[in-house]
């Protein structure tokens, strides 16, 4: 059995971050429910135990608290933020409680690094965000550290592997944080560094197997990197108990739907069932010219049609696959304001289990974006997939403006596709965000051979961004751009011009509708 370390979850938005990191540490982890039994951690044979931070008072009528016996189990204990105030409140020391919180940065004066500093420099910048602080230490205790605002900013009962910190080391804004966990997990708690992206894969498919037993499972698949994963996973997992429904809605780039075909249902044998809806999702459109009535039309439509087969394929089916992520915490940019604001929602299918009784099973759950391109490709996806940039769930029914026609699509699919070889050849593909064409209803006059010739108009958007919530137009070589632009005026029939969008976001979105 792996190492583990448990994480006691107080409903800190970073206990999934804290998790992450403790992975990035090569070590196994599990998030428990705060209040998991002490006999239950032991059962479980864990190394050692984080306390997560979390909003409340240790003081609150509804505060969370661990079982006491968690502090007698001989392993180690690293509190964070509340993990601390919960460590004084429970072994004896004082917790001041404030009703404001301290937020934001701080910088941290190391006096003792002992094992938890080991290496790391004597002073360090840190994030805070608590209400409580802690004003006397418990028997055993010495401060390691202070900080501004604190003479107990990190403390340690080293005789019994204690050891708290009030500010996140989780998160990016703490300077040197992971190997402060690091230091953690293997000078005080023994972690052997050996859990692996295959440990984690062969761990996963024993917990999907003993979930689905017999059962059979349904899963979407968009041919995007987290649906793509999930079904490598749930297929390395249970085989041909696995049935993947691909929607064509007609709003696909070119070559999508074969790609798509040669690679699950040919190269991994993957039970595929592809739906043509196409013909209904473009009538669905027909005549609707506004943005936001476009993507419910097809949010719709796409729900519908994903029933429905569902229920022609499944009819015994218990289980409903997802490629969930935990929701993207942006940890690259700046952290300030609530971390609770830098959460993404992910998209499901609605309330479609429940009305179809299914059962979701969701193997990527506890996992960030980078993680599952690495378990996507050690599954051996290829490059083009585990890499693939973002695209819309809405499909290219965002990217024409205007109506939605088959002739519009075409043009813009054929655009597209020239403007993807061509970010891929120059590798440009791999270094942006996004890179897609737009279709502009504007008919613009050109002169082709001896012709004057009336067509429409391509933009290019191509821009870089850490996380989509804010993006700049990418600065391509010139040859580059000339290149593209030439090829798609020579070679797609309808386009007589063709425009780069050079606005940042904000103001602008990234996708133009
Ligand atoms: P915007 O246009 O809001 O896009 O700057 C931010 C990121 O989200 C993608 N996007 C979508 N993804 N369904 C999706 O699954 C949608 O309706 C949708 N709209 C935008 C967009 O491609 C970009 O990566």
């Amino acid at each position: 059995m792996a190492q583990t370390i448990a994480v006691l979850d107080f409903g800190s938005q970073l206990t999934q971050v804290i998790a992450r990191r403790i992975r990035e540490c090569q070590t196994y982890s599990k998030i428990y429910h705060f209040a998991t039994p002490a006999a239950q951690l032991r059962a479980d044979g864990v190394i050692g135990i984080i306390l997560s931070g979390g909003p409340q008072s240790v003081y609150a009528k509804t505060a969370p608290h661990p079982d006491p016996e968690v502090f007698k189990l001989g392993v180690p204990v690293l509190g964070i933020c509340y993990g601390v105030q919960l460590m004084g409140h429970f072994l004896g020391g004082t917790v001041a409680h404030s009703k404001q919180r301290e937020y934001g940065h701080g910088h941290l004066t190391i006096q003792k690094p002992g094992k938890l500093f080991a290496q790391l420099p004597r002073k360090l910048r840190i994030w805070n965000s608590h209400g409580d602080k802690l004003t006397k230490l418990p028997p055993g205790f010495v401060a390691l550290g202070v900080s501004e605002n604190s003479p107990y900013a990190a403390i340690a009962d080293v005789k019994r592997g204690f050891y708290g910190i009030q500010f996140h080391p989780e998160v990016f804004h703490t300077e040197r944080g992971v190997d402060m966990i690091r230091n953690f997990l293997v000078g005080v708690c023994g972690a052997q560094q050996d859990w692996t992206t295959k440990d984690f894969i062969a761990h996963a498919v024993e917990e999907i197997r003993a979930k689905v037993g017999k059962g059979r499972v349904l899963l979407g698949l968009s041919g995007g990197v987290d649906s793509s994963v999930a079904a490598a996973l749930l297929h390395r997992a249970i085989g041909k108990q696995l049935t993947c429904v691909f929607v064509d809605n007609g709003l696909l780039r070119k070559g999508e739907r074969d790609y798509v075909e040669a690679l699950y249902a040919r190269n991994f044998k993957i039970d595929l069932r592809i739906v043509d809806a196409s013909k209904l999702f473009l009538r669905r459109l027909k005549g609707v010219t506004e943005p936001e009535q476009k993507r419910k039309i097809i949010g719709r439509t796409f729900v519908e049609v994903f029933e429905k087969t569902l229920k022609q394929i499944g009819r015994k089916a218990e289980f409903l696959g997802q490629g969930t992520l935990y929701p993207d915490v942006i940890e690259s940019v700046s952290i300030a304001g609530n971390p609770a604001a830098l959460i993404k929602t992910h998209h499901n299918v609605g309330g479609l289990p429940a009305r179809m009784k299914l059962k979701l099973i969701e193997p990527l759950r506890e996992l960030f974006k980078d993680e599952v391109r690495h378990v996507g490709a050690t599954l051996g996806l290829p490059k083009e997939v585990v890499w693939r940039q973002p695209f819309p769930g809405p499909g290219l029914g965002v990217r024409v403006m205007g109506e939605i026609t088959a002739q519009n699509l075409e043009i813009l699919r054929n655009a597209d596709a020239v403007l993807q070889e061509e970010m891929q050849a120059s590798g440009y593909y791999w270094k942006v965000w996004q890179s897609f064409a737009v279709f502009l209803p504007v008919k613009t006059v050109g002169v082709f051979g001896d012709e004057r010739t009336y067509d429409y108009v391509i933009a290019l958007r191509i821009v870089e961004s850490t996380d989509a919530m804010t993006a700049d137009w990418a600065k391509l070589p010139y040859e580059l751009l000339q290149r593209i632009s030439s090829r798609i005026t020579n070679e797609v029939r309808g386009v007589s011009r063709v425009v780069l969008d050079v606005s940042s976001k904000p103001p602008a979105t990234i996708e133009w509708e």
